[in-house]
C-alpha cells in the first residue's frame, strides 16, 4: 500500500510538473558541435515540421561529416579499427522511444533508432540484428572509416606499450632508433602535419564526442536524439550511455528533456537523463537539475578530484517552460596546454549561437 507520505511528496511532483507552462517558442539546444544541427532542426520547426523529425534532421549533419570524429562517417573506430555506432531517440508526443547499438557499416544511426521506434515493436536492436533491420529498410552499407581516422588508430596503436616497453605495431628491435614524431612522418610520408598532429593528439586523448540534440516547438512538443560513434579505441562490443534510454537521452513530454555528452560510463551509473528529467519534475531549474546529476558522478568518486580531472561529461536540459541550461563536471577541457571553455550550442529562432556551460568545478591550464 502506498504511503501517505509518498503519496503526498508524488502528487507534489505532480502539482510542480503540471505547473510549468508549456512555451509557446520554438526552441532547440545541443552539444557544442550542434550549431548547423539547430539551424536545420528550427527551419524545420518553422515550416511546422515534428519535432523529433527536426533533431534527426540535424544530427545527420553530424553524421555525414568526416570532420567530427566522435559521430558516424568518420567517427573514430574501435580497437580493431572498426567504427561502431550507437544512437538513441525519443518522441515526447507519442512518448516512443528508439534506439540501436554497436551498428557497424550505417552511418544514420539515429534516423535507424527512429525506424526501431515506429516500425517494430521492439526499443533496442543492438550488432548484426540491428544492421540486418537497416539492410531490410535499403540503409546504405559503407566503410565508415576515413582515412584520418585510420591514421589516429594507427598512430594510437603504435603508442601501446607491453611491460617492458614494446609494441609488435613499431618498427622492429633491429630499426635505427628515432623520434616518436620522425617515425610517424617516415610512416606516413603523405600525411600533412596537422593529421599526424591530430592523431598524435587523439592517441593520447580519446575522446568521447557524440552529440546530442533537444527540440520544443511551439505547440510545447518535445523531442531528442543522441547519436555517437562512441569512445574512441574502445574494446569491440562496448556500449555507451547514448542508446540507453534513461542516461544518454530522456524525454517526457510532461517535464521536458535531457540528454548527455561525454564519458558514458560515468552517466549509466547516474542513469542522468532521467535523473535530470525527474529532478525537473520535482520543481528544479535545468541548471540546478544538471548540477545535481554532476554531483552523483562526482559522489561516485568519493569527491575525489584526483579521479575525477581524468574525464569530464556533459549534460543539456530543456524544460517543457522553454527554460534550458548546458552543464559539465569542468569548466573546460585542456587543449595543447589551453583551457577550451565548455559551451553548448542554442538556437531560439534567430540563430545558432554557443552559449557557456555551467559546471562543478574548475580546472587551469
Ligand atoms: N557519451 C558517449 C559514449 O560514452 O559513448
Amino acid at each position: 500500500m502506498i504511503s501517505r507520505r509518498r503519496w503526498m511528496s508524488g502528487s507534489a511532483a505532480l502539482a510542480a510538473a503540471s505547473a510549468l507552462q508549456a512555451s509557446s517558442k520554438n526552441l532547440v539546444i545541443s552539444s557544442a558541435n550542434g550549431l548547423r544541427a539547430c539551424a536545420r532542426a528550427m527551419e524545420i520547426l518553422k515550416s511546422g515540421g515534428d519535432t523529433l523529425d527536426a533533431v534527426v534532421a540535424g544530427v545527420s549533419i553530424n553524421e555525414e561529416d568526416p570532420e567530427d570524429d566522435s559521430v558516424g562517417y568518420g567517427g573514430l573506430p574501435n580497437e580493431d579499427g572498426v567504427v561502431e555506432l550507437d544512437a538513441s531517440v525519443m518522441h515526447g508526443p507519442t512518448r516512443r522511444a528508439g534506439s540501436v547499438a554497436s551498428v557497424r557499416g550505417i552511418k544514420h544511426v539515429s534516423k535507424l533508432a527512429k525506424l526501431v521506434m515506429e516500425q517494430t515493436d521492439h526499443i533496442m536492436l543492438v550488432g548484426e540484428g540491428a544492421v540486418r533491420f537497416a539492410r531490410a529498410y535499403g540503409f546504405k552499407e559503407e566503410n565508415l572509416l576515413t582515412e584520418k581516422s585510420r591514421l589516429a588508430w594507427l598512430v594510437w596503436k603504435r603508442s601501446l606499450r607491453d611491460a617492458a616497453g614494446h609494441n609488435n605495431w613499431t618498427d622492429g628491435l633491429d630499426a635505427p632508433p628515432s623520434k616518436p614524431s620522425a617515425e610517424l612522418k617516415r610512416m606516413f610520408p603523405e600525411a600533412p602535419e596537422e593529421w599526424l598532429a591530430y592523431a598524435w593528439d587523439r592517441a593520447c586523448n580519446p575522446p568521447t564526442g557524440t552529440i546530442n540534440c533537444l527540440a520544443l516547438n511551439a505547440k510545447g512538443e518535445i523531442s531528442g536524439v543522441t547519436t555517437t560513434s562512441g569512445l574512441a579505441w574502445k574494446l569491440a562490443g562496448r556500449v555507451g550511455d547514448s542508446p540507453i534510454i534513461g542516461a544518454g537521452l530522456y524525454v517526457d513530454q510532461d517535464v521536458g528533456a535531457a540528454g548527455s555528452t561525454g564519458r558514458g560510463e560515468e552517466n549509466i551509473r547516474v542513469a542522468g537523463a532521467h535523473t535530470i528529467v525527474e529532478n525537473m519534475r520535482h520543481g528544479m531549474t535545468p541548471k540546478e537539475a544538471c548540477l545535481d546529476a554532476l554531483k552523483r558522478i562526482s559522489r561516485n568518486y568519493g569527491d575525489d578530484l584526483d579521479r575525477l580531472r581524468k574525464f569530464d561529461i556533459n549534460f543539456y536540459a530543456l524544460r517543457k517552460d522553454g527554460l534550458y541550461a548546458g552543464a559539465s563536471l569542468w569548466n573546460g577541457g585542456i587543449r595543447q596546454g589551453r583551457l577550451m571553455p565548455r559551451q553548448f550550442a542554442v538556437h531560439d529562432g534567430d540563430k545558432s549561437r554557443l552559449e557557456p556551460c555551467v559546471f562543478l568545478y574548475e580546472r587551469k591550464a
